[in-house]
């Protein structure tokens, strides 16, 4: 099954993260796919405040550290895969630790992660559709996400927002060529 929301400014980006972050459950991987600009750290933003990050803790890129850890009701584990060469600088880093681990994992550029990511995440690829205007596409891939996902449809009506919209599985809007 598949999600997609539109947001129309960052602060409803930050919104749409805290649903996913007050619906995570451990062990959670989130993929986030999309180009420079798009969301990828905002989002994030909102997850750590929906996992009860404390408001101290600055969430920015990670990337000359390419992993930034905070505390929560699960630890964040915020990846950025900009700079890395290739999968293997994953194998280096251990990362079978935090993928495979107890924390929430969000990873930016999580394509260049190839087929090391987990075959049960969650897919999030971003699109930019206009200055304050996002377009993001969820795809929940194996796992039971439904709590997560019933965060998410209430997070749509609070904000009473019209462009939410339930995806089948098979949907053609969910790419399907990530983790590969
Ligand atoms: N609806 C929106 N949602 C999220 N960000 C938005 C939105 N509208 C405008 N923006 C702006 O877009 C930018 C998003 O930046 P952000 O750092 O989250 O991107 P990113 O995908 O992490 O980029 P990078 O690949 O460089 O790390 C911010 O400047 C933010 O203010
Ligand atoms: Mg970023």
């Amino acid at each position: 099954m598949g999600i997609e929301i539109k947001t129309h400014s960052p602060d409803e980006t930050i919104l749409l993260g805290e649903a996913i972050g007050r619906g995570a459950g451990g062990g959670l991987v989130i993929a986030l796919i999309g180009e420079m600009g798009s969301g990828k750290t905002k989002i994030t933003q909102g997850i750590a405040k929906g996992l009860g990050v404390p408001e101290d803790f600055r969430v920015t890129s990670p990337t000359f550290t390419l992993i930034n850890e905070y505390p929560g009701r699960f630890f964040l584990y915020h990846f950025d895969l900009y700079r890395i060469s290739g999968p293997d600088d994953l194998l280096d880093l251990g990362y079978e630790e935090y993928f495979y681990g107890e924390g929430i994992v969000v990873l930016e550029w999580a394509e260049r992660a190839k087929n090391l990511l987990p075959t049960e995440r969650i897919d999030v690829e971003i699109s930019i559709l206009g200055e304050d205007h996002r377009k993001f596409v969820f795809g929940f891939r194996g796992g039971i996400f439904d709590s997560l996902a019933s965060e998410i449809l209430t997070f749509l009506k609070s904000q009473k927002l019209d462009s939410g919209e339930l995806l089948d599985a098979d949907s053609p809007k969910i790419r399907r060529d990530i983790g590969s």
